[in-house]
């Protein structure tokens, strides 16, 4: 009976004037193949009458401007062949054989070297002020970013604003160790440990040690970034405490990627955006899937 009164409210709460008006959206999205898979969700967004303005830095890669959503662009400091040296070093590293663990060390390495880099640009980014002062004057209801870079979450802290995930992951599985989804380690097996979700005795042990040395590993990765949060905050911050109030995460895999797994009730699953365009099926697929309703002929 209660649920039946509820959910007849609803349509009424739909039809009032101002529920449905578009809200003000920043968008901080991440450089490179990351932006492309986003793009499109942001035009949509636009479309559909939300006020979409994207951040980007001076000094990036493949963000186009066009009609349908504002760009804003705040001054950073490096030159654009720093960051074109630093993504061919990383390139060059996944190029190379080397033994295990040589070859993890490196990526590592690696990882952190681009993120360093790229995080410059966050750095710069908080100290313009007047950016920063543009950004809090201008209103908005939400953010939508893509967090690996995790500057869209800083910036998302600083202004007081919920915040939104469009992603494909974390690394050190931090995107479901920080909603507390459950990870039972017997049947979750970790990324990189190239265990399917049947895992033998010693296969488990194993995932049990990645696992704890992802405690640690993100902690390096995204060192310079808790020390920006910090600083911006004026608070202690840990990788968990900046990540895990993200209203939604939309996840851009689903478990025919991945394993079955449990998640949170604001995790969505939206497999199948990708930076690469699908064609369209051809017309032969298309016909038959062809809804048939009757009568209305
Ligand atoms: C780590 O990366 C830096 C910068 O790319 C490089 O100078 C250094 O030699 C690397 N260290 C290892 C152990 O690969
Ligand atoms: C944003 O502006 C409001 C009101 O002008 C002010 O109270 C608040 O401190 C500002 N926040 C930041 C992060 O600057």
């Amino acid at each position: 009976m209660a649920l039946r009164l509820c959910c007849a409210w609803i349509p009424i709460l739909l039809l009032l004037p101002g529920l449905l008006d578009g809200g003000k959206l920043l968008v901080v999205p991440m450089v490179g193949s990351h932006w492309l898979s986003m793009k499109d969700v942001v035009e949509e967004l636009s479309q559909r009458g939300h006020e979409v303005v994207v951040l980007v830095p001076e000094v990036t890669w493949l963000i186009e401007t066009t009609q349908n959503y504002k760009v804003v662009t705040h001054p950073v400091s490096q030159p654009l062949e720093e960051l074109d040296n630093v993504f061919r070093e990383y390139v060059a590293l996944h190029l190379t054989e080397k033994p295990f663990p040589l070859n993890a060390l490196a990526m590592y390495n690696a990882s952190v070297h681009v993120f360093s880099t790229f995080f410059g640009q966050c750095k710069d980014l908080f100290r313009s002020q007047e950016t920063l002062r543009f950004l809090n004057q201008s209103g908005f209801d939400a953010i939508l970013t893509d967090p690996l870079f995790m500057c869209g979450t800083i910036l998302a802290h600083h202004l007081s604003l919920p915040f939104a995930y469009f992603m494909r992951g974390f690394p050190c599985d931090l995107h479901f160790s920080a909603p507390q989804s459950p990870s039972p380690l017997s049947y979750i097996p970790r990324l990189f440990s190239f265990n399917s979700d049947r895992m033998t005795f010693f296969q488990r042990v194993e995932n049990a040690l990645i696992s704890l040395l992802e405690l640690d590993y993100c902690n390096g990765y995204y060192a310079e970034a808790l020390k920006l949060s910090s600083e911006v905050l004026q608070r202690d911050v840990s990788l968990t405490d900046l990540v895990n109030s993200a209203a939604v995460w939309i996840l851009r895999f689903d478990f025919v990627f991945e394993y079955p797994r449990p998640v949170m009730p604001n995790m969505v699953f939206v497999g199948g955006i990708n930076c690469a365009k699908g064609k369209p099926l051809p017309k032969a697929y298309e016909e038959p899937s062809k809804p048939v309703i009757k009568g209305k002929e």
